[in-house]
């Protein structure tokens, strides 16, 4: 897919006051810093679209970004930001899980691992917590440029793994760098596949 726009739309904390929910949705989530708006940079081929930062927490609300005016590309706040206290933290949770639950053009969510760290346990219980809910994601493993790829396969692999747990099967991953665009492609075509098949709800005869 060929991204020719790409506009930011609206920052958020109210679920009731998101854009309408007739275009298909993807969000964008994993720990502080893992490496979300950078990705959404990326692929947009935008480098000033979502902001990004050194210091994690730099993303606090639900941002949405409309792409080739048929898509919604969504940047969300990291989980597991250390400095942020615990009131802040439920905050976050309660936020974000309600608009994972019920944004009902949510198509999937990409959960961002970094892929030079072996499982950490606060992504395979947020990968967990989708799967209990019903919620479809892929696995996007980032910043492939800071390790060899041999290393990152490890991780990879040791992520699977972990995920087998508690899944009978594990999803889909992409590894991906926003420095050398690796595995943005492969993405973008993964979102097209998907935006193919959508169907608005207001659509479908019930
Ligand atoms: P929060 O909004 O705080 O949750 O963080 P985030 O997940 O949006 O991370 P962000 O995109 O702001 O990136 C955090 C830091 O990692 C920045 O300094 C980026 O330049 C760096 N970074 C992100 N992706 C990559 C990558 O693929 N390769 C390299 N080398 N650095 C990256
Ligand atoms: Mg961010």
């Amino acid at each position: 897919m060929v991204v020719k726009t790409a506009t930011f739309v609206c920052s958020n904390t109210r679920v009731d006051k998101l854009p309408p929910a007739n275009l298909p949705e993807y969000a964008f989530i994993g720990r502080s810093n893992v490496g979300k708006s950078s990705l959404i940079n990326a692929l947009t081929g935008k480098r000033h679209l979502a902001k990004t930062s050194q210091t994690p927490g730099k993303t606090q609300l639900i941002n949405h970004f409309l792409i080739n005016d048929a898509w919604y590309l969504v940047d969300l706040p990291g989980y597991g930001f250390a400095k942020t206290s615990k009131t802040n933290r439920s905050a976050w949770e309660k936020f974000i899980r309600r608009y994972l639950s019920v944004r009902e053009n949510l198509q999937c969510v990409f959960v961002l691992v970094d892929s030079r760290h072996e499982p950490q346990k606060i992504d395979l219980e947020f990968c967990r917590w989708l799967g209990e809910n019903g919620i479809p994601f892929l696995l996007v493993f980032t910043k492939a440029d800071k390790l060899s790829l041999s290393k990152a396969n490890t991780n990879v692999e040791l992520f699977h793994r972990a995920l087998l747990e508690w899944f009978e099967e594990t999803p889909l991953h992409f590894l991906t760098s926003s420095e050398t665009r690796v595995g943005c492609e492969e993405l973008l075509a993964a979102i097209d596949e998907i935006n193919a098949n959508f169907q608005p709800l207001d659509s479908i005869d019930r």
